[in-house]
């Protein structure tokens, strides 16, 4: 259980699954760099614990990649699946909904934007 305890020490506001808003902090943050995410795929920022992903060509998402069963980190998405593997959990890549359990929650979203060459927070 340590490593819950962990992920939601990182931010108290943002620990769960309802906080769907960007920490004033994160805007204009640059997540990824566009040519680092692929379409159908995704790309991980590992210091923020978010995955930015690509759903479908020139539209951009990004997520907590804490999952919101117990709080594991979330892969990077394949075919639009991002996958826990802790307990096998699923999430869709273009809305962060759980499509397979044990979670239920969706991931936490961060409204982004492209700006330049880079997918940053709204
Ligand atoms: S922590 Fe992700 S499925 Fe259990």
């Amino acid at each position: 259980m340590r490593y819950l305890a962990a992920a939601c020490g990182l931010a108290l506001a943002g620990c769960g699954a309802g906080d769907a808003e960007a920490e004033p902090t994160l805007k204009g943050k640059v997540l990824a760099k566009t040519a680092d995410v692929p379409v159908g795929g995704g790309t991980m920022n590992e210091d923020l614990k978010i995955v930015v992903t690509q759903p479908e060509a020139g539209v951009y998402k990004a997520f907590s990649s804490l999952c919101t069963h117990k709080g594991c980190v979330v892969s990077t998405p394949e075919n639009n699946v991002i996958t826990c593997a802790c307990h096998g959990s699923e999430f869709a890549a273009d809305s962060g909904k759980a499509t397979k359990g044990p979670a239920t929650g969706a991931l936490a979203a961060y409204q982004v934007k492209v700006e330049g060459d880079g997918v940053v927070v709204a």
